[in-house]
């Protein structure tokens, strides 16, 4: 397994964003919805692109994936099953489920397990399918979905936690297939589902309110395929400004989409940042103060600040001068990187779903250990602003998420070594 060896290090010059992950994903489900050739550009390298390509090799479509571009062959396939082994390594393979129903009339999805950030249900993923008329199973591990025909209906998508991503994706997805009219409220407003909705769109859906909780969907009988870019990875890019403010780097992100980032640009702004945005080549520059402001986050919903930054900026703050609460409202649970950001020295402390950090003048290297995806973005970032040297173990999980992490880094100049362990 894979470490990464990172020392302290001042960044300098551009980075390029790539394309999103988390639009890329439910997109690649949306194929499931026709029989013709879809080409989707822009598309990241990473691991969880690899394990959605597999997914959907299983279900019998045929998919090059080359410099970016992939293309799922048009290929008829009756295929219904997402096995566990696959699921279990992504969650987001959930979202073949909707699709698979809809253009399949069944669907035979592994449900997911529980996650190192906290209980994920789905039972708002399936509330919605049933709501839509299929008849759902769940057995053996698996979520089994069947309807002859899906109908049009109104469903209800509000959690406990807000909105829900990733069910908004499925629900759309099926009622986009479905007979009448469904009328989803509570959907969620991330640029992703709006980027979902357009590739939608372009197989020929008719569906209204993207960017708004309100989303009104007319089903069509058939859809087709279509040619779509991927949208900027907005986290990647507030990942580059973390990493900017941790090490008191100016830096230049290119490629970002600036209306994704306002809640990102408002914190790291009270934190003392200021930040330019070019408006013909879109490049956002980053000077970061000479001493980080504490501040107070709260993570929610789009347009709120995202859950999948709260890690990368609490490095931030644990060198901030003055107390900083950050409060978590969509994983309560999310806090597996408080431990080893206080093995470095920080003084952080988690009740529930709040971190109080106590502003540190320096943090020190460790051997550390990722757990997630954006906690270990958050442990590089901590191992580059930290002095001395720093050993990151179980990196796989940067993997699934960021394209080309090191590489980029290096550019900037950053002290960083991918080694066998
Ligand atoms: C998406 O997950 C992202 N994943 C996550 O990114 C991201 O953290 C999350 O949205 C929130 O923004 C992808 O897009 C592939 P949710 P998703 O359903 O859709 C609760 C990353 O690091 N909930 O919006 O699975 C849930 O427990 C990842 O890239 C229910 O209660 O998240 C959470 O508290 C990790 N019932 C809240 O809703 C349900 O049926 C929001 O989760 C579904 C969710």
């Amino acid at each position: 397994m894979d470490k990464f060896l990172v020392s302290k290090s001042n960044l300098s010059g551009r980075v390029r964003v790539s394309g999103s992950k988390n639009a890329s994903l439910p997109i690649m489900a949306a194929t499931l919805l026709t029989d013709e050739k879809c080409i989707i550009k822009n598309v990241p390298c990473l691991k969880d692109i690899n394990t959605m390509i597999k997914i959907l090799e299983i279900l019998g479509k045929k998919i090059i994936f080359e410099k970016n571009t992939l293309t799922v062959e048009a290929k008829k396939s009756k295929k219904y099953v997402a096995p566990y082994q696959l699921v279990k390594t992504m969650r987001a393979s959930f979202c073949c489920l909707g699709p698979l129903v809809a253009k399949r009339k069944k669907a035979k999805v592994a449900l997911p397990g529980g996650c190192v950030i906290g209980p994920r249900p789905v039972d708002l993923h399936i509330k919605g399918l049933i709501s839509l008329g299929a008849d759902i199973l769940v057995e053996d591990g698996y979520c089994l979905a069947e309807a002859k025909k899906l109908k049009g209906s109104h469903v209800y998508l509000g959690g406990p936690f807000g909105s829900s991503v990733l069910a908004t994706a499925n629900i759309i997805m099926a009622a986009v297939l479905a007979e009448g009219t469904t009328v989803v409220e509570h959907a969620a407003c991330e640029p992703e589902v709006a980027s979902l909705i357009l590739f939608l769109r372009k197989m020929g859906a008719d569906i209204e309110g993207e960017n708004t909780p309100l989303l009104r969907i007319k089903g069509k009988k058939t859809l087709r395929g279509c040619e779509f870019e991927i949208i900027p990875d907005r986290i990647e890019a507030g990942t580059f400004i973390a990493a900017s403010l941790a090490t008191h780097s100016h830096i230049n992100i290119e490629g970002a989409e600036p209306g994704h980032l306002t809640s990102v640009f408002e914190v790291a702004r009270k934190m003392g940042a200021k930040i330019k945005i070019d408006k013909n080549s879109r490049i956002i520059q980053i000077n970061p103060p000479k001493k980080i402001k504490a501040v107070n986050i709260t993570t929610l919903p789009y347009p709120g600040f995202p859950t999948d930054l709260q890690a990368q900026f609490m490095v931030c703050l644990a060198k901030a001068s003055g107390m900083s609460l950050i409060t978590e409202k969509i994983y309560p649970d999310r806090f597996m990187h408080v431990a080893e950001l206080n093995r470095m020295g920080a003084t952080v402390q988690r009740t529930g779903p709040y971190s109080v950090i106590e502003g540190k003048k320096g943090l020190k290297g460790a051997e550390l250990m990722a757990s997630d995806l954006r906690a270990s973005a958050a442990l590089v970032i901590a191992g580059l602003a930290a002095s001395g040297k720093s050993r990151i173990a179980r990196i796989y999980h940067i993997d699934r998420g960021y394209e080309g992490i090191e590489k980029k880094l290096k550019k900037l100049g950053a002290n960083i070594e991918r080694v066998k362990a």
